[in-house]
């Protein structure tokens, strides 16, 4: 198993019992541990040598969702190395927070239409909560045209017994299915198989239930509009950074990916993720 070197991360702590973790490459949380649990999954097999996407974690995907004509699948922010804007820093209220930051290089210019831009991500850590607030600002003079998601790997003692709440009536495309589209019937959704779903128009609160110590985590997002949900089952045999710890995972990624954002130029785009203990 490899570790993230220190210089690569940075540690949001409120005592020995909640804290959280980024690594600087893809600005990827790869830890929250809340009253003493993690809950976030990273494969024992990920790699940390800052080339390649951390398998595990809260990747950021931007500027594309999936596979890209451009450029890498899901984009390039969450395999670029982010700067520190702010080193984690505590409120009046006890709350820790940081902020990283990615624009656009000759390398990014050269993949993405010339574009330029700035992403900021501000993570704040409280003691049941964790907040990952995203903005995307358009600093050219064109149109930008993109998708986002924040992909979190969700840490599980056993997937077969974690659910998914507030998907029962949605219509998603199953890319484990060529791609078709279906209409949810389940509620909560249990997971049992490759799964690859990408469910619009979703409300803006799901529940992830079957976490560490029986608990289970509230997801409220704003500004994001589509859930993928996706377990790669045993088709992670065959991936060398995951194997069979897929049965301790489930990605429930927040994003708007089924229609692209058009940034006019010199606004700014906002999203976020809150993730809190019922
Ligand atoms: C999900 C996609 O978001 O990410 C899947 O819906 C994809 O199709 C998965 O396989 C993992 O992608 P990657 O590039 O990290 O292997």
């Amino acid at each position: 198993m490899s570790i993230p070197k220190e210089s690569d991360v940075i540690g949001l702590e409120i005592d020995d019992q909640t804290s959280c973790t980024i690594h600087l490459f893809g600005a990827t949380l790869i830890s929250w541990i809340c009253e003493g649990d993690e809950l976030i999954f990273v494969s024992s097999k990920a790699k940390f040598d800052n080339k390649s996407a951390i398998r595990g974690g809260v990747p950021i995907v931007f500027p594309n969702f999936g596979p890209w004509s451009q450029g890498p699948q899901h984009g390039f922010a969450r395999i670029s190395r982010w700067l520190v804007e702010q080193f984690p820093q505590k409120d009046d209220c006890g709350n820790v927070s940081a902020v990283l930051s990615l624009e656009d290089s000759e390398e990014t210019r050269a993949m993405w239409n010339n574009h330029r831009f700035k992403v900021t991500l501000t993570v704040t850590l409280s003691r049941r909560l964790l907040k990952m607030r995203l903005l995307v600002l358009n600093k050219g003079d064109s149109t930008m045209s993109f998708t986002c998601l924040l992909h979190t790997y969700f840490r599980l003692p056993d997937v077969s017994l974690a659910s998914v709440s507030n998907l029962r009536g949605l219509s998603y495309i199953d890319k484990a299915r060529k791609s078709e589209a279906f209409i949810e019937k389940h509620d909560p959704l249990r997971i049992d198989g490759f799964i690859d779903s990408i469910y619009q128009n979703t409300p803006n609160q799901h529940t992830i239930s079957g976490l560490a110590s029986g608990k289970t985590v509230n997801l409220e997002k704003v500004n994001l509009p589509d859930t993928v949900i996706w377990n790669p089952w045993e088709k992670a045999l065959h991936m060398d950074d995951l194997g069979d710890d897929y049965m301790h995972m489930i990605c429930v990624e927040a994003g708007n990916v089924s229609t692209a954002i058009e940034l006019q130029p010199k606004i700014t785009f906002e999203a976020s993720q809150t993730l809190s203990i019922i």
